[in-house]
């Protein structure tokens, strides 16, 4: 079953003054659920605005998008809310929906920090924490809900080699217990080591990688 979808989908800038940029010329792409693909392709290809539309944060031209309403996002600078703790960063996505059942959704979030080896440090602030144990913390925030589809560009971009590493690993840890396909953009060979598809962005359009 697919889970995440585009059919023709576009995406062209208008810059005032400029030539408009074709960055998607015609993506067709589709995940089934629990697939992981790897989308690789050189600086400025499109693989940010492409993983953006398909997670509805930023508008195609034209085409046509499919996504479940549940989708969990890691990002290459974390994002994490500067003023929330760690474990207020992990509960925000659950926050939106009611109040209700707020005592099992706190308690799968501090299940979370344990499974990426943060639960000592719940009532943290970020900026007390390494790089990589921020991308941890937006991994566990990332699951949080039990997203059909987790989206990560480039989640071990801003990290050295091993903690970039570990990250894969509980990417990959993580994942393996649950049923979300994951569309993760990388450099990293590793990264893509650990999907089952690799695809390549490139002239505006997605290729199966040779
Ligand atoms: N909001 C924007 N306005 C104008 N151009 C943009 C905008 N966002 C991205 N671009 C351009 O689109 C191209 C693809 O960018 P991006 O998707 O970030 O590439 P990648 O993630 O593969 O490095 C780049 O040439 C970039 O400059
Ligand atoms: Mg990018």
């Amino acid at each position: 079953m697919t889970v995440i979808g585009t059919i023709d989908l576009k995406k062209r800038f208008k810059i005032p003054g400029q030539k408009p940029i074709e960055v998607l010329r015609g993506v067709d792409f589709s995940a089934m659920a629990g697939e992981k693909v790897a989308i690789v392709g050189r600086s400025g290809a499109g693989k940010s605005t492409l993983l953006n539309i398909l997670g509805g944060l930023e508008r195609p031209s034209s085409g046509t998008v499919t996504r479940p309403k549940n989708i969990g996002f890691v990002f290459q600078r974390y994002h994490l809310m500067p003023e929330l703790t760690v474990l207020e960063n992990v509960l925000l996505p659950s926050m939106a929906k009611s109040q209700r059942f707020f005592g099992s959704r706190r308690r799968r979030a501090e299940e979370l920090l344990e499974r990426v080896g943060l639960a000592d440090r719940a009532d943290h602030l970020p900026s007390e924490l390494s790089g990589g144990e921020m991308q941890r913390v937006a991994l566990a925030r990332a699951i949080v809900t039990d997203p059909e589809v987790v989206l990560a560009d480039e989640p071990t971009g801003n990290l050295d080699a091993m903690t970039g590493a570990e990250i894969l690993k509980m990417l990959a840890d993580l994942s393996a217990g649950s049923s979300n396909a994951l569309i993760m953009v990388t450099h990293s060979p590793e990264a893509a080591a650990i999907c089952d598809r690799v695809l390549m962005l490139e002239d505006g359009l997605l290729k199966a990688k040779t």
